[in-house]
């Protein structure tokens, strides 16, 4: 409750009103008690506050019941049996300006941001890789920054990888080897991610930290996330929240000291954080929280056991407030020590006594001094708060989300930019039409040598058989040519063979006259002869056309 008199009244004890200072809101706090001991109540009691002095929280709400805050609280026997004790008559309740948001996108403004404002090393702790594939991890970034390509989205990552991936020979002297073995490692955590929804935290528009500054009427508004269903994956919640601490801390300006900070980050479930967290990134979370304090930013951790927190951490948080503990075990009663030593103690009580028997909305509370030094640890009571403790319902949720002011409206909508995965989808489309071009023309000179092979092939076939051809028709002819020949030849032996026969008949019956006989001998050989030169030569004139005749109808039987 923020008085009249500008103060932050928190919480009552023997002595009276507890103030927080706001100036020294920046040194950090702690909130821790078991379940169910009223850390939420604590909470919601803190921010309103700071919204009343108009300063601006951020705070991940668990299991919903802190959208209450949006809300006008009201009576309760509860609350109006406290009001004396606290010296309150009438309390004006009075809800909070409030922004709901949720990286899925549905109780609220959705919240996202991009692959490469993550980063390598928040990212590979998403995932959860091993030292050798957030090594590669690095170096896909490094390359997706050398070669201009953004990585934005999921697939932009998924697209980078398998780039890489494939031209891993290429990077090994510059960047170092790249195995495609961990880049399969990478993708099957990538494939994790999304099946857990995650691939909505990456995207466009990415949230702008600088809208989580706002103030409405002088009061500070409150931003929500709902984290019920983040919850289920706490590497996943963890790293987000670190990374807009993170984003805010790089982003705002050097600002010192101031007479109140400008936001207040309520990091509930603040185990989750430290939770297997490898020691560089716990160095940089030590690093983050020192320095942000200079950035007029308040970080204010909600867990169940001081010791759930790294000392270098603790050692930084100087407003506590320690709900009860409970001490069964040894480790518990280990953890009440714990707790109990970081408090400057109280002559009037033990701490560690006092831990194990506060009653719900009671705590140990310690804040910083004007000087920055911590308070002697008084055991009180947790003022309620102004605004409403619980859930509130659907409708009223919706109504909220719908009268948010247009920047943070903005954030319903998604664009899908060109980044990496459409400039190296590009690429390989490119490629790959350069590659079928290739490919038929290729086909093309192919045909093109085969066709001009069959025709020379035809062309030798051609040839060789016109050269059978002519061997075979040139046998044929001669062979047709012979055969007429010897017809034509008989024929004509047939004819001047009974001529020559008829001259020896007669050479034989003059025989008594030789010279009578010769004479008409020499006379009939030359008849004889004249007339077989004349036989003869028709005979030959005869078969040599038989034959031309004989030979043109076989050859023509044959090559029809
Ligand atoms: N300061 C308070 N004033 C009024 N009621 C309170 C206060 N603190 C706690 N309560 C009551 O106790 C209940 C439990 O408190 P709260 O939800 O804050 O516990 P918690 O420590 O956050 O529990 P969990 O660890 O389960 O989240 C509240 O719903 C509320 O009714
Ligand atoms: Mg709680």
């Amino acid at each position: 409750m923020y008085t009249s008199e500008n103060q932050m009244y928190v919480a009552h004890c023997e002595r009276g009103p507890i103030y927080i200072n706001p100036k020294m809101l920046n040194r950090h706090g702690l909130v821790a008690g078991a379940t169910g001991t009223g850390k939420t109540v604590t909470l919601q009691v803190l921010a309103e506050t700071f919204s009343q002095a108009g300063i601006p929280c951020f705070m991940a709400d668990m299991k919903g019941d802190l959208s209450g805050i949006s809300q006008t609280g009201s009576m309760s026997s509860f609350i109006a049996k406290r009001c004396p004790e606290f010296g309150i008559e009438d309390p004006k309740f009075e809800g909070c300006p409030t922004r709901f948001f949720d990286v899925f996108g549905k109780q609220g403004h959705t919240m996202r941001t991009t692959v490469s404002a993550m980063g390598p090393q928040l990212l590979a702790r998403m995932l959860e890789l091993n030292d050798v594939q957030s090594g590669i991890l690095n170096i896909v970034f490094r390359i997706a920054d050398d070669n201009d390509l953004l990585l934005i989205d999921i697939k932009d990552l998924r697209m980078m990888l398998d780039f890489v991936s494939k031209h891993a020979s290429e990077y090994t002297t510059t960047y170092g080897n790249v195995s495609a073995a961990s880049i399969g490692a990478i993708q099957r955590a990538i494939l994790t991610l999304e099946d857990q929804g995650a691939d909505k935290f990456f995207g466009e528009p990415a949230f702008n930290v600088a809208d989580l500054l706002a103030v409405e009427n002088g009061r500070g508004v409150m931003n929500v996330l709902a984290a019920d269903e983040l919850m289920m994956r706490p590497k996943l919640y963890s790293t987000f929240l670190f990374w807009l601490l993170t984003e805010l801390y790089t982003t705002m300006p050097e600002v010192g000291d101031l007479e109140k900070p400008k936001l207040v980050f309520f990091f509930d479930e603040a185990h989750t954080l430290f939770a297997d967290t490898p020691k560089a990134l716990t160095d940089k979370i030590e690093q983050v929280v020192r320095l942000i304090r200079s950035k007029g930013i308040g970080v204010y951790f909600v867990t169940q056991s001081p010791t759930d927190i790294p000392d270098s951490i603790l050692g930084q948080l100087g407003n506590r407030v320690q709900h009860a503990l409970r001490a069964y075990t040894p480790r518990d009663q280990k953890a009440v020590r714990v707790a109990a030593e970081t408090f400057r103690a109280n002559p009037a009580f033990d701490t560690a006594e006092a831990i194990t028997e506060l009653a719900t909305g009671e705590a140990l509370v310690s804040f910083l001094d004007e000087k920055g030094a911590p308070s002697v640890v008084e055991r009180a009571k947790i003022l309620f708060p102004l605004s409403s403790i619980g859930a509130i319902t659907e409708g009223q949720r919706i109504d909220i989300n719908k009268s948010a002011p247009q920047n943070i409206l903005n954030y319903d909508g998604f664009f899908d930019r060109e980044s990496a995965y459409e400039v190296l989808t590009e690429q390989y489309e490119q490629a790959a039409k350069e590659a079928e071009a290739i490919a038929k023309r290729e086909e093309k000179e192919q045909a093109k040598l085969e066709k001009a092979k069959a025709k020379e092939q035809a062309a030798k076939t051609k040839k060789a058989s016109g050269i059978k051809r002519t061997i075979f028709g040139t046998m044929i002819a001669a062979a047709a040519t012979s055969f007429a020949r010897s017809l034509a030849t008989n024929a004509a032996k047939s004819i001047t063979g009974t001529t020559t026969r008829k001259s020896s008949s007669s050479k034989k019956s003059t025989s008594s006259s030789k010279s009578t006989a010769a004479k008409k001998t020499t006379t009939a050989k030359k008849k004889t002869s004249a007339a077989g030169t004349a036989v003869k030569k028709a005979a030959k004139s005869a078969a040599n056309t038989a034959a031309r005749r004989v030979t043109t109808e076989i050859l023509k039987g044959l090559f029809k």
